[in-house]
């Protein structure tokens, strides 16, 4: 028997990139599939019914079930609307994939209103509105997983990137908020950092040598490499693994740390401005992290 067999899977931005992928692969283990995607832009702009149903059309030529939906996530009716489909086309519904994602970069110092609002709602707020819209279904039928994607932009850190960054870092919190309020309903929550080449990451000129070197390297990030974790934290083989993140990149996956206190200090009778100056500061300093980007943690080519 198939690992997602019988069950009901929705992925959202499931119309190219790693939501394709994932979408595929969800049917290929049997699972029924909404594949979601508004056919937006990098940017997020304008809207195309064509991708979602392109790769519906894909899954049923294999022999899979699916239905395409073009509701965008960054809307509360709309993420409900996606929802529905689920449970008009299937009657069920088994896990949700968090996936649509735009990007907006811009150094902080020039980032507009709009562009921060932009990527707030695809991201964090869509993520909420899917995976609120599905609690109350996962909740009576006492089952269900959620899986979210994360980015090592917001986990470490990356320039020019305040709103992905800040709305990344949020999911990792609401996946644990969901992980733990959902314990008791046996419902589970995890997210994914992927890396990938797919068309968000695409833009990296290539005018020097070394440019071009370092992009073929990045093309060998395939996004159809991140794909088996998200079956696998879909499937029941998962039941006893939630609250957790992890990274794909090529054929490396890794479970990334979660905050906790390094080192601490202590002073019996408290502490003054100058006291932290001359003691606290000196003691924790050895501990500070460095400015660190993604680049500069992931630092070795994709394996
Ligand atoms: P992509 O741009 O190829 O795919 C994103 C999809 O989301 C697009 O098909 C787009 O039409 C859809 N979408 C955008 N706004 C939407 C909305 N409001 N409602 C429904 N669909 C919407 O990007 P990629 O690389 O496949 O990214 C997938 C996810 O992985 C995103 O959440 C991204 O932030 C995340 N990610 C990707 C990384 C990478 O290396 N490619 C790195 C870290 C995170």
């Amino acid at each position: 028997m198939k690992l997602l067999e019988g069950k009901s899977v929705i992925v959202t931005g499931a119309g190219g990139g790693i939501g394709r992928d994932f979408a595929l692969a969800m049917a290929a283990a049997g699972a029924k599939v909404v594949v979601n995607d508004i056919g937006a832009s990098v940017k997020g702009e304008g809207r195309d019914a064509g991708p979602a149903q392109k790769v519906v059309e894909e899954i049923k030529a294999k022999g899979g079930t699916a239905v395409a939906s073009t509701d965008s996530v960054a809307e509360w009716e709309s993420a409900n609307r996606i929802v529905q489909c689920a449970l008009d086309s299937f009657s069920s519904i088994h896990a949700v994939v968090n996936n649509a994602g735009i990007l907006r970069a811009r150094f902080f110092f020039n980032m507009s209103v709009e562009e921060w609002r932009a990527v707030i709602d695809v991201h964090l707020n869509g993520s909420f509105y899917v995976a609120r819209a599905a609690a109350p279904y996962f909740k009576s039928q006492e089952s269900g997983a959620y899986i979210h994607m994360t980015s090592t932009s917001g986990l470490v850190g990356n320039l020019g990137q305040a709103n992905y960054s800040a709305a990344k870092l949020g999911i990792a919190a609401l996946s644990k908020s969901i992980a733990l309020d959902m314990a008791r309903y046996k419902v589970r929550s995890n997210c994914i950092a992927p890396f990938a080449w797919s068309r968000m990451i695409g833009s990296i000129p290539t005018e020097t040598d070394d440019q071009k070197a370092r992009v073929e390297k990045l093309k060998t990030m395939e996004t159809a490499r991140i794909a088996p974790l998200a079956v696998y934290l879909a499937s029941a083989a998962a039941q006893d693994v939630s609250g957790q993140i992890f990274a794909v990149r090529a054929n490396e996956i890794f479970l990334m740390s979660q905050s906790r206190p390094l080192r601490s200090v202590h002073r019996a009778d408290g502490w003054t401005p100058e006291t932290i100056a001359e003691q606290a500061m000196p003691a924790l300093r050895a501990h500070f992290y460095p400015l660190d980007r993604s680049q500069d943690v992931f630092s070795w080519d994709p394996i």
